[in-house]
């Protein structure tokens, strides 16, 4: 199978979508574009309201279109149509596994985002829930896959973007302690990516010059049974910051009395927060390093080796 280049574009203004994605019955709400040239800007191809079906991804594709351009401030709703076809996406071979890796991140992104912005419900965290089962599927998939995803990783301290951000390390870092049922690595993925959602609506929020709440934890646990979610997931969010020699909360728990979802999301949470604080100054190993020195024992053994093997060391 061939694999598909993606159009030149500007980065800046333009989200390049494949056309498979947007298929749907449902009328277009954005404006869809198909790709210029170097001296050709973009050109309209379907307005709002318009339709995107079946018939006219065969006839882009029977004219070698693969991928058709969305502005980057109608990204929002594009990514609302991309969400139906997801499971597609991502297992679609021929769509280069960077492009499948950076629309599943903007399309976690945009599920934390509304997981976050307020008392999540039900609806939003299911949405998050799939995105994670897609990555954890593509982590599966092989380990390159993994590392094109990493790739995507953000700079934001912001709590959705630390979320996804510690939700894929947990994918990566789960895959490397050979869990290889899609079903519980998922559950790693999805623990990851609620850890913190004790912090919403908590004073400053976000993770920059945060002042420690150690109350986000009870009450995440607190919110995520609520949501009738899995154990595992429950109990990463009361224990993600127990730490391996018994120095951390809520309940100073040690060793093997740390749930193992738990022992992964504390590891990630703390290489996160160094991550994201010196994201671009400093390497991976230096960041490694810091994480080395500033929590000696905090981590159980095992889990620091498997994370290790995630960066290749
Ligand atoms: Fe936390
Ligand atoms: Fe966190």
């Amino acid at each position: 199978m061939t694999t598909l280049s993606l159009p030149e574009t500007d980065n800046q203004a333009w989200f390049p979508v494949p056309i498979l994605g947007l298929v749907d019955d449902g009328d277009l709400e954005f404006p869809v574009y198909l790709p210029g040239s170097s001296k050709r800007p973009p050109v309209l191809y379907a307005k709002p309201g318009g339709a995107f079906d079946r018939e006219r991804e065969e006839s882009l594709a029977s004219g070698g279109i693969r991928f058709v351009l969305v502005r980057k401030v109608d990204r929002r709703a594009c990514l609302r149509r991309l969400e139906k076809n997801l499971e597609f996406l991502a297992r679609d071979p021929s769509c280069p596994v960077e492009v499948r890796g950076k629309l599943l991140h903007e399309a976690a992104l945009s599920a934390a985002e509304d997981v976050f912005a307020g008392r999540p419900d039900r609806e939003a965290v299911a949405r998050g829930e799939r995105v994670v089962r897609c990555i954890a599927g593509l982590v599966l998939e092989d380990r390159s896959s993994f590392l094109a995803i990493r790739r995507v990783l953000t700079a934001s301290t912001r709590l959705a973007a630390h979320s996804v951000n510690v939700m894929i390390l947990c994918l990566g870092l789960a895959g490397r302690l050979s869990i290889s049922s899609a079903e519980l690595l998922a559950r790693y993925g999805l623990a990851g990516l609620l850890h913190d959602l004790g912090r919403v609506g908590a004073p400053g929020e976000g993770l920059d010059g945060r002042k420690e709440d150690p109350g986000h934890v009870t009450r995440g646990a607190a919110l995520l049974a609520e949501l009738g979610l899995p154990e595992e997931v429950r109990e990463a969010a009361r224990q993600h910051h127990e730490r391996h020699d018994g120095s951390g909360y809520p309940g100073g728990l040690a060793g093997e009395e740390i749930s193992p979802v738990s022992r992964v999301v504390a590891l990630v949470d703390v290489f996160e927060g160094i991550r994201a604080e010196h994201s671009g100054r400093i390497g991976l190993f230096d960041c490694f390093r810091i994480l080395g020195t500033s929590h000696k024992g905090c981590f159980h053994p095992e889990v620091v080796k498997a994370f290790l093997r995630t960066f290749g060391a």
